[in-house]
């Protein structure tokens, strides 16, 4: 495994492999790495000839009062699963590699944004695009794989692929869970043995609100009350929103119709928690 630091060198060496007619995989990453990645890297081992992860914690994509300083980093652990992994290339730049001085470009996203988690985040997914462009012209992948736990993210970067025509498939992996059917979150360990037990619940409220379509409910307020009531009679969450969207477009939707994303965010104590489904006006999973 390539441990590689310098963006020049990066370009370089997936230059050759391209020159070779490899196929490159990409999955990028901010570290501290959990099972969700893992499946990531998982499924790019199987669809590649070559496996690029980025580990960069993104300063562009912090808002004010979001603290980047403590996000958290774990190289040694994280060096280790990739190893694990058959991961052939590590790319780790610093700030300085990625961004020697202030950026005269920055991207902005002007759809798909103020909705979800990006209504409370203005100026997230413009640092989110611009990183992921430099990236993807440093790695050069066929394609990247993405988890859909952040099924917003998913939506901004097909977006960006489709709007910028980067050569790139984006590959959406669905998301991790529990046994009890909790999305996998390294945020998980900061909720209290009863919030852990109650937020199986979300899930279980979300597929309820799913199931509601599948038996031909067309309102699309009477679904989101539901999964409301669903949250707050089995959780002590608050609510942070539930939304049901067209996706990826994530548009409202006066009717059930096309594809479609429920999703939720519910803060506990200590952990704000997201999660979702996407599917169809049938209700059929996708
Ligand atoms: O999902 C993440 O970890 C980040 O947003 C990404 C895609 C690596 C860009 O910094």
């Amino acid at each position: 495994m390539k441990i590689i630091e310098s963006p020049e060198e990066l370009q370089k060496v997936t230059s050759n492999y391209r020159v070779q007619g490899k196929k490159i995989g990409f999955v990028p990453t901010m570290g501290f790495l959990h099972e969700g990645h893992e499946q990531l890297i998982r499924q790019a081992k199987q669809q590649n000839e070559i496996v690029v992860l980025s580990i960069f914690v993104n300063p562009l994509q912090f808002g004010e009062g979001e603290d980047l300083n403590h996000y958290p980093r774990d190289e040694e652990h994280d060096k280790e699963v990739a190893r694990k992994l058959g991961v052939d290339i590590i790319f780790f730049p610093t700030v300085k590699n990625m961004y020697p001085t202030e950026p005269a470009i920055k991207l902005t996203v002007t759809k798909r944004t103020n909705v979800l988690c990006g209504k409370s985040r203005p100026g997230h997914f413009g640092g989110v695009v611009t990183v992921l462009a430099k990236l993807f012209h440093l790695c050069q992948p066929s394609s990247a794989y993405f988890g859909m736990k952040d099924a917003q993210q998913v939506a901004v970067v097909e977006a960006l692929v489709n709007d910028l025509n980067f050569p790139v498939e984006i590959v959406p992996v669905p998301t991790v869970r529990e046994p009890d059917g909790l999305a996998k979150s390294s945020r998980n360990v900061n909720l209290s043995p009863q919030e852990r037990e109650e937020a199986s619940a979300i899930l279980k409220a979300l597929q309820s609100g799913r199931k509601m379509i599948q038996d031909g409910e067309t309102g699309i307020e009477n679904v989101k009350t539901a999964v409301n009531t669903f949250i707050e009679n089995n959780t002590h969450g608050k609510i942070d929103y539930i939304e049901l969207l067209s996706y990826p477009s994530l548009e409202p939707v006066d009717k059930p119709m096309g594809q479609m994303i429920l999703a939720t965010a519910v803060k506990f104590e200590r952990a704000r928690l997201i999660d979702n489904l996407v599917f169809d006006s049938n209700g059929e999973i996708i």
